[in-house]
């Protein structure tokens, strides 16, 4: 999170102090770095270095419309799961020949209206699907190129529910029947195989899951090729890890606890452990980050409404709740959590929790914070992929607005919500 810093003790993104941005736009407030988004794609998309490649920005960890027009005036592709993914892609002036389509549940009309728009490839999950692509494809007269998404069995050592790339998961298409499976594809007279996909799991911090899938694919795609199969690019996906723990360092901030393993490799370390494999193969090369282009961009501002002793557990209940942010009650997610202005205090294991009526509805539980007052801003850091993109209505609760921060110009990229928009 190199542009959120504490500067004399208060909270800056850039060049503008959070308290300043809490007063003026209120809470819940997501706020954005630009320069952070802007060198996190660079970084990643620099790793390629002279190899032909997209990288494809995955759109659903964030599809702030502002986010996503910064990405495709950098030059990104844009990965999308439904037909509204594609829409808002376009709509931000991402290149269709730069859109891929993924996803195990592709509606029909879905399936169509990709087709129409032109886009890249369709990320093709089952033997079902390619049959259906195909029907629609001849029936619209417009031939649909496709990549299948194999699904290698490997254990990216993730959380079970981001985890996509065991034959016990519902992706892809096993990779002992993979070769049939593209025979097949290559059989359907409106389909063009031209890829092969794979996503193995989100937020893998390992560099191993991703080394052994790299040599499996280019395994399959000399298989392919020695059956008469050409194959023109190989989408290595996402899943990216980042660091949650210790976001930020400071003297007056508690000692986070941090093991090793939590610790994610840089950025482009990811692709520079791959690169040299995947290169063997002499396609084109596609991958599909979402997290760690957009996690450390965004933080989440809220207020502390109240605390709370109840002689087991202390509390500290604040304004913003799961609907805003619902990593940690999902999955127990660890987002680092700091007040806005930093003073020598006591610090206390307390549970961070929001005013949605769940027990599931918290941010931290027994964690060491500062002894928080009343009216008294907090961060919780991190929070810029899978935040806003699943903030919900629930408890009929506004969403959070949004601002981006360049240097020390802000701007709302996400209106305040009202009643009406209930
Ligand atoms: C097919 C596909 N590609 C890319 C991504 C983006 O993953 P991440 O945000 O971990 O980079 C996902 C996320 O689950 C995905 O399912």
């Amino acid at each position: 999170m190199t542009h959120f810093r504490f500067i004399d003790d208060a909270l800056h993104c850039e060049g503008v102090p959070v308290q300043e941005l809490a007063e003026e736009f209120g809470t819940p407030l997501y706020v954005y770095s630009k320069q952070q988004l802007v060198e996190n794609f660079r970084r990643i998309d620099g790793a390629f270095a002279g190899t032909d490649h997209v990288t494809c920005y995955a759109l659903k960890a964030n599809s702030n419309h502002t986010i996503l027009r910064t990405l495709a005036s950098e030059g990104a592709g844009a990965d999308a799961v439904s037909a509204g993914e594609i829409h808002l892609a376009l709509r931000a002036g991402f290149d269709p020949a730069k859109v891929t389509f993924a996803g195990v549940g592709k509606r029909d009309d879905e399936i169509e209206y990709a087709l129409g728009k032109g886009i890249f490839a369709f990320n093709v999950e089952s033997l079902q699907e390619l049959e259906v692509i195909n029907g629609i494809a001849g029936r619209v007269g417009v031939p649909a190129r496709v990549a299948l998404r194999v699904n290698p069995d490997i254990d990216a050592s993730t959380h079970p529910y981001i985890s996509t790339g065991l034959k016990t998961n519902k992706f892809g298409i096993d990779i002992s029947v993979a070769v049939e499976a593209f025979r097949y594809a290559a059989s359907l007279p409106h389909l063009r195989v031209e890829g092969i996909h794979t996503h193995i799991g989100s937020q893998i911090l390992k560099l191993e899951p991703f080394e052994q899938t790299a040599r499996t694919v280019v395994h399959l795609v000399r298989e392919l090729r020695s059956a008469g199969i050409g194959i023109h690019h190989i989408d290595f996906g996402g899943g990216f890890g980042v660091t949650y723990r210790n976001a930020l360092r400071h003297p007056l901030l508690p000692h986070e606890a941090v093991n090793p393993a939590d610790e994610a490799p840089p950025n482009d370390a990811f692709i520079a452990a791959v690169l040299p494999v995947l290169k063997e193969a002499g396609c084109t090369l596609v991958i599909e980050p979402g997290r760690s282009i957009v996690a450390d961009t965004g933080l989440l501002v809220t207020k502390v409404l109240y605390r709370k002793d109840n002689g087991v557990k202390k509390f500290v209940i604040v304004d913003a709740g799961m609907n805003d942010l619902i990593r940690p009650s999902l999955y127990n997610a660890y987002h680092q959590i700091v007040p806005l202005t930093l003073r020598q205090r006591e610090a206390d294991a307390v549970d961070v929790v929001g005013p949605v009526c769940e027990t599931g509805d918290f941010f931290a539980r027994e964690r060491m914070l500062p002894e928080v007052e009343r009216g008294e801003y907090l961060a919780v850091l991190t929070a810029g992929a899978y935040g806003i993109v699943n903030a919900s209505h629930y408890n009929a609760r506004l969403r959070p607005a949004e601002v981006l921060v360049n240097g020390e110009k802000v701007r709302v990229v996400g209106e305040r919500e009202t009643f009406d928009d209930l």
